[in-house]
Order: C-alpha cells, then sequence, then structure tokens
C-alpha cells in the first residue's frame, strides 16, 4: 500500500486533510437568512491558483461533527473579485448544516476541496435564463456576480416561501446585469410572482415573453421537482437539451438518471482493476455483484476522491482507459464526458475481466 491517497491520522485528535482537500480558515461568517450562513475562506497566496474556479462550480468540505469525519459539497457563490464563499442553509437533521448554521466560527479552519464541477458558465454565454429556488441560488450568484463584470444578461426566476426566507435578496437586487424575479409561494407582492416555480408557472413565463427562448444557456438549481418541471417545460417549447445545465443538490427520486444501467448483468465473476490514483497504481479485484470501484479502493484504505456517493456530484470521477464499467446512475456527467470514457467510481462496476482505470486522467 503506497502513502499517496490514503487517509491518515497525524494523532488521535488530529486528522489529515483528505487528498485533494487544504485547511482553509473562516474569514468571515454572517447570516443570510435565519437558517442559512455565508461563510468566507481566505485562501493563502501559495493555493490562489488551486482555489481559482469557473462560475456555477462547488468545493467539498471535509469536517468532523460527532467525532466523524463527514463530506459534503457547497456550491461556490463569489464573485470575481471576492474570496472564496459558499452559502449554508440548514436541512432538517443536516449534520454538516447544523454545524455550519450554529458552531462555526471565524478563525476556525475547515478542509475544502479543490473547486470542480459541470454546472459552469463562461462569458460568450451573455444572455443566460435562469430558474432556481431556495438555496439553489448559489451557483447562480456566481454566474450573476461574474456577469456584472462582462456585457450580459441574466434573466433570473427564485422561488422562495417568502423574503425573509430568501437567501442573498439585497446582493440580487442591486445587479444591474440580473433582473430578478421573486417567485414566492407563502406571500403575494405586488410585482412579484407568486406560488412555487413549477411546470404551470414556468410554462406562464415562456409564453409571457417569448425572448427568454432565444438565451444562450439555461442554468436550472434547486429541489428536484423544479429542475424536473422546468426542464420539460423548456425542452416542450424546443430548447436544446444541450443548452440546459442543472445542478442537483441531492440523489433525486423524480428524475430517471440518463444512463442508468445495471452493470451486474453483464459481467459475472472477479474483475482485475488497475486504478491509477496520483501517479500511484493501485491492483484491486472487484466482484461487481458486490463492489463498485469506490467502495472497493475505500475498503482496501484508499482514500479517493468522492463527496455524495449518490451520482450527483462529480467528485469521483475517473476515466476507464482500458476495458469497460458501467455505471448504475448518472446524474452529473455529460453525454460527451460518458462517450470519452468517464465515469463516477461511486457508481461504476467492472464489466470485463481487466479494467484500468485513472483519476490522473
Ligand atoms: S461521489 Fe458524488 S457522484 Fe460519486
Amino acid at each position: 500500500m503506497g502513502l499517496f491517497g490514503k487517509l491518515f491520522k497525524k494523532s488521535e485528535n488530529e486528522v489529515s486533510a483528505p487528498k485533494g482537500f487544504h485547511s482553509l480558515v473562516v474569514s468571515e461568517l454572517k447570516n443570510v437568512t435565519n437558517d442559512s450562513v455565508y461563510v468566507a475562506f481566505e485562501v493563502p497566496t501559495d493555493l490562489k491558483s488551486a482555489y481559482s474556479f469557473t462560475p456555477g462550480q462547488y468545493v467539498n468540505l471535509s469536517v468532523e461533527v460527532d467525532g466523524k469525519q463527514e463530506r459534503r459539497s457547497y456550491s461556490i457563490c463569489s464573485g470575481p473579485a471576492e474570496n472564496l464563499a459558499v452559502a449554508i442553509k440548514k436541512v432538517d437533521n443536516g449534520k454538516v448544516s447544523t454545524w455550519a448554521t450554529s458552531d462555526l466560527k471565524v478563525g476556525d479552519s475547515v478542509f475544502i476541496s479543490q473547486p470542480e464541477g459541470n454546472f459552469t458558465w463562461s462569458k460568450e454565454k451573455g444572455f443566460v435564463v435562469a430558474f432556481v429556488a431556495g438555496s439553489g441560488i448559489t451557483p447562480v450568484l456566481s454566474i450573476a456576480k461574474h456577469l456584472e463584470h462582462e456585457i450580459g444578461d441574466l434573466r433570473l426566476f427564485y422561488g422562495n416561501k417568502s423574503e425573509d426566507k430568501t437567501m442573498f435578496l439585497s446582493d440580487l437586487v442591486q445587479l444591474k446585469n440580473t433582473k430578478t424575479v421573486f417567485s414566492f409561494s407563502e406571500l403575494a407582492k405586488e410585482g412579484q410572482l407568486s406560488g412555487r416555480l413549477n411546470k404551470d408557472k414556468v410554462s406562464e413565463i415562456i409564453k409571457s415573453d417569448l425572448n427568454l427562448l432565444k438565451a444562450d444557456a439555461y442554468y436550472l438549481c434547486g429541489p428536484e421537482a423544479l429542475i424536473k418541471d422546468a426542464k420539460e417545460v423548456l425542452e416542450l417549447f424546443g430548447v436544446a437539451k444541450n443548452k440546459i445545465h442543472y445542478e442537483l443538490f441531492t440523489t433525486p427520486v423524480l428524475m430517471k438518471s440518463e444512463e442508468t444501467t445495471v452493470a451486474t448483468a453483464i459481467f459475472e465473476g472477479v474483475s482485475n482493476v488497475s486504478v491509477i490514483l496520483d501517479q500511484e497504481r493501485i491492483e484491486l479485484k472487484i466482484d461487481p455483484a458486490k463492489m463498485n470501484v469506490l467502495q472497493s479502493l475505500n475498503d482496501e484504505g484508499y482514500d479517493p476522491p468522492y463527496s455524495c456517493r449518490g451520482g450527483v456530484c462529480c467528485s469521483c470521477k475517473a476515466k476507464v482507459l482500458e476495458g469497460k464499467a458501467m455505471m448504475k446512475l448518472n446524474y452529473s456527467l455529460t453525454e460527451e464526458e460518458v462517450n470519452a470514457g468517464y465515469i463516477l467510481t461511486c457508481q461504476a462496476y467492472p464489466a470485463s475481466e481487466k479494467v484500468v482505470i485513472s483519476y490522473d486522467a
């Protein structure tokens, strides 16, 4: 067993940063609503390039809660000239979100991964339409702040229960290139929409302004129902699939995975799997009826990148260089990435006698 890629303890109480993570100090912490916080981190000069990000990306936090290391993904909400920051909303029984909203303090150190994710924006996309709800605003806020420095136009439709539950309301109304229409499900307010951003509402919005169909890109972020509804309506209006970007925060129950396949039916027996991780070659024997690639690596004491373990983020992405591996679920890799051989190792099972997979490719 080599040194790289493993989680090991320095002492009883001191845990080393997981691979790809660095310890960053919280430089600013403020309430955004009564159940959500904005957390900014000080990035040392020598790590600035490692933490440069594309608007829309996320970072993983690895924190100890109740004596156990927990890992969660949070979207970056910073603008181009701001410190790296995320916003965390408390969710029911959420260990990390409860810790962040009640125990975290300025000056604390937190293990943070380098930015990742495909839900990204670039300045060629000058006209952007976004449908978001709740904490789904975080990556879109970063996109909106970057758009302030470009010639562009973001039409944002943002659903929440009420004004006091709306994250970053005052920041959004000050942006000049973003026009936000709020939709409140528990409040009627003149000039704003009322009700949830469901299929009917999204359809109504588009019918009232057909120019929305001319956007360069569409960003959907928030609860699964919103994403599913908005995606269906946009496709119904003829928007090309490759213009629609969406980011799920939890493993979906309503939407079908893009690439659902049961791998175990394809290959029977034990596969010889070589995994390249940090230039180290790890040899594994995996029975796809019992274990996926990430589980097998963890069982052998390695700590490759991962976060959600549910096919939603893409932290565990690797590339198949030889042989076959099939994914059970995939909610984050694009069709192009899958065609190029990329897999989510938390969902990937070997599907041939010999497989070579690289995290470094
Ligand atoms: S760990 Fe999130 S997709 Fe695999």
